[in-house]
């Protein structure tokens, strides 16, 4: 029955987004599977954003949608802020791609800084991926070692991918995969490879694996396993780094060596951090004793730097991190209620939340990995018919000018739309 009725969404879907079906046929004589961007593919074919402002896009076929995927958590500031075009034109006005330093890229490394307390320096990237694979060398190299500790479902960019089960495209790197909330399983890969684990690199949450939150005294323990093992301790905050004006951190009390950042603080443009410890650090500084060179064309293009400047000078101030958060806390609760009395649960943290067809308790990525997925597909389409917009693998995340109202259409659609899958045999 589910199918079936997947079968009617897709059709009903594609009788409203004929100009939308057109210009996915053509895309797809030139782009594999039609897309650029694997996450954004879905059945029957992605419609065509033509305009996006605040909250809300607008598609070719002249259809609007709520935004609450915000770009899987790129978009906490909104389509088109004023803040960041401002910063935008300026940079129009006076030129990019120098080839040479602009004063900005300090800048936004000291705000940075000020805000982390583990940042000591930062160094920037074009992504959050690379951001990650600088993090990962950084930390292996310095501890002269060559295996990388990861997490089942642990998302880090397109080539650090690390899910069970799933092929991948991931750089070769030596990678012992545990289990998220599982110290035990930690415990035993550090005494089997003591000498070897260079690295343990994780999410604060389990982000794009199911919006997992730690369990309490999880990163805590990592953190004495890595100290007790002369290993380093990478945080990947790209999505988590939203959840206060210090990361999820400084939420959780825990210091990591290196942090990677990306994402919303970039404004929207290509931008990726990596930061931490001095000692680590330094191994990319000129004439250190241990120099390497980390380069990159675009580390320091003028658009991202413009960009992440406005964001972190007065876009993501204290105050409006805090209520993101709150607000963020309020509506996962909410949306919980509303989806277990049809047998889903709402998992996440702050403005991140995940959706899932189970109402057992979710700790770990394995405890996703046998669940039917279509329930959380045809929901996905049911919001979309209510003019919701979400990610089609169950995800939502909160923005700056979403509001009280907007909340309220999110949620009447997430509990129209879980009836009806539920309806239909979920
Ligand atoms: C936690 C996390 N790390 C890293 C990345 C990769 O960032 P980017 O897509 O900018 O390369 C992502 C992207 O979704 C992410 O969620």
């Amino acid at each position: 029955m589910i199918t079936t009725a997947l079968d009617n969404a897709y059709r009903r879907y594609a009788a409203k987004r004929p100009i939308s079906e057109q210009l996915h046929a053509r895309a797809r004589t030139f782009l594999p599977s039609g897309t650029t961007r694997s996450v954004l593919d879905f059945d029957p074919y992605p419609f065509t954003v033509a305009s996006a402002a605040g909250c809300r896009l607008t598609d070719v076929d002249g259809l609007e949608y709520l935004d609450y995927l915000g770009d899987y958590s790129v978009g906490l500031a909104g389509h088109n802020p004023a803040a960041v075009r401002e910063a935008l034109a300026a940079v129009l006005e006076k030129g990019w791609s120098f080839g040479a330093v602009a004063a900005e890229e300090a800048e936004v490394a000291r705000m940075l800084c000020e805000r982390f307390e583990s940042m000591d320096l930062v160094r920037f990237t074009s992504s959050g991926t690379e951001a990650n694979l600088v993090a990962i060398s950084l930390a292996l190299k310095a501890a002269d070692r060559s295996k990388v500790l990861v997490f089942d479902g642990g998302y880090h960019g397109g080539f650090l991918s690390f899910s069970r089960g799933r092929p991948s495209l991931n750089v070769p790197f030596d990678a012992v995969i545990c289990d998220y909330n599982d110290l035990d399983s930690v415990r035993e890969a550090f005494a089997q490879w003591p000498e070897q684990i260079g690295c343990v690199l994780l999410e604060p949450m389990l982000g794009s694996g199911g919006r997992i939150q730690a369990d309490a005294g999880f990163l805590e323990g990592i953190r004495t396993l890595c100290d007790e093992n002369g290993s380093v301790l990478v945080f990947d905050e790209v999505q988590t780094s939203r959840m206060s004006y210090g990361g999820g951190q400084a939420l959780l009390g825990v210091r990591p060596d290196l942090t990677t950042l990306g994402k919303y603080i970039g404004g929207g443009l290509g931008f990726g951090v990596v930061g931490g410890a001095e000692k680590l650090m330094l191994q990319i500084a000129r004439g250190g004793e241990r120099s390497y060179d980390h380069s990159g064309t675009f580390n320091n293009n003028r658009f991202s730097m413009a960009a992440s400047s406005a964001m972190l000078g007065t876009v993501l101030t204290r105050s409006s991190l805090d209520a993101l958060f709150e607000r963020g806390e309020d509506l996962r609760k909410r949306a919980d209620h509303v989806l277990r009395e049809h047998g889903f649960q709402a998992t996440g943290w702050g403005s991140l939340m995940g959706f899932h067809p189970t109402d057992t308790p979710i700790r770990r990525a394995s405890d996703l990995a046998g669940l039917d997925r279509r329930p959380v597909e045809l929901l996905f389409h049911e919001m979309l018919e209510r003019g919701v917009y979400t990610g089609k693998s169950g995800f939502a995340t909160l923005s700056l000018p979403q509001t009280p109202e907007t909340d309220d259409h999110f949620l009447t659609a997430l509990e129209e739309s879980v009836r009806v899958v539920a309806k239909a045999g979920f």
